[in-house]
């Protein structure tokens, strides 16, 4: 039988310039907070900007950036709520906040209904906020975003992360997904890592570090968007945004 959702998925997908996967290997990198703030940094600069929450067991952007509304029906599809000129879907506001019990080929389909259902509009950048390790979700949204899509790989200056990101980037290489490169993140600001180590051997290149922040970790999900955007974490990924060639000003 014909799959209809797959041409909606791709006309949709038409419609944004650059899909952004934020991935890493190991849980915890902070590969939310990432996406969450390089959606608000990237729309504070002009840019349409989207960030989709696939993370359907461990949905964390609606918490860090305060979203509680639902998505609007409309004859063009679920319409997203907008924090700060950000669009944003999770299976949380699908879900209401309750727990998914969902495995296999049901993740699957539930990435292609997000995405086929979802109405983003013209868009600049989507950020794709995606769960830890390579399975259903990542593989899911490879797939589609083949042309326009580029992974941020997270990690943290331990050989435990970088370990799994190193089986992420041999995974994205072989789909193939383009690597804008690799964020070293809760960084202890020495000169050598084995992030930096990682990008030399797998021929990416090493984007930067974001300092460990402890009082920032106390914060979140009691801040909004604009106060997340005054941190020095926002500051030091704006650096990192702009080296990776994202229009940030
Ligand atoms: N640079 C940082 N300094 C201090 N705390 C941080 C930093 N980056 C992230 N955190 C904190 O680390 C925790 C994990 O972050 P986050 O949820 O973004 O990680 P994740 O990689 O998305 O996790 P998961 O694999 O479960 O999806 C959060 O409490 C977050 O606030
Ligand atoms: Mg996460």
């Amino acid at each position: 039988m014909v799959d209809y959702r797959e041409k909606l998925v791709e006309k949709r997908l038409r419609s944004i310039s650059q899909v952004v996967m934020v991935t890493g290997g190991k849980g915890g990198v902070g590969k939310s907070l990432i996406a969450s703030t390089a959606a608000l940094l990237l729309s504070r600069s002009s840019n349409r900007t989207g960030l989709l929450d696939l993370d359907l067991h461990g949905p964390s952007s609606c918490f860090i950036l305060g979203v509680k509304e639902a998505p609007v029906e409309s004859e063009e599809g679920l319409v997203p709520p907008v924090v700060e000129g950000v669009k944003v879907m999770s299976i949380d506001l699908l879900a209401r906040g309750k727990p998914l019990p969902l495995r296999g080929h049901a993740k699957e389909e539930v990435v292609k209904e997000m995405l086929a259902l979802t109405a983003y509009g013209e868009l600049d950048y989507l950020l794709v906020d995606l769960p830890p390790g390579t399975g259903d979700e990542l593989l899911t949204v490879s797939r589609y975003v083949r042309v326009n899509g580029v992974a941020l790989v997270v990690t943290t200056p331990t050989q435990l992360a970088v370990n799994v990101a190193r089986k992420v980037v041999e995974i994205l290489s072989s789909i193939p997904v383009r690597i804008a490169g690799i964020v070293e993140n809760m960084s202890g600001g020495g000169a050598t890592s084995p992030s930096r180590d990682l990008a030399r051997e797998m021929g990416v290149e090493f984007l930067g570090s974001i300092p460990y922040d402890l009082a920032l970790n106390s914060l979140v999900g009691k801040i909004g968007g604009r106060e997340l955007l005054s941190t020095n974490f926002a500051e030091s990924l704006s650096y990192i945004l702009k080296k990776a060639g994202f229009k940030i000003t």
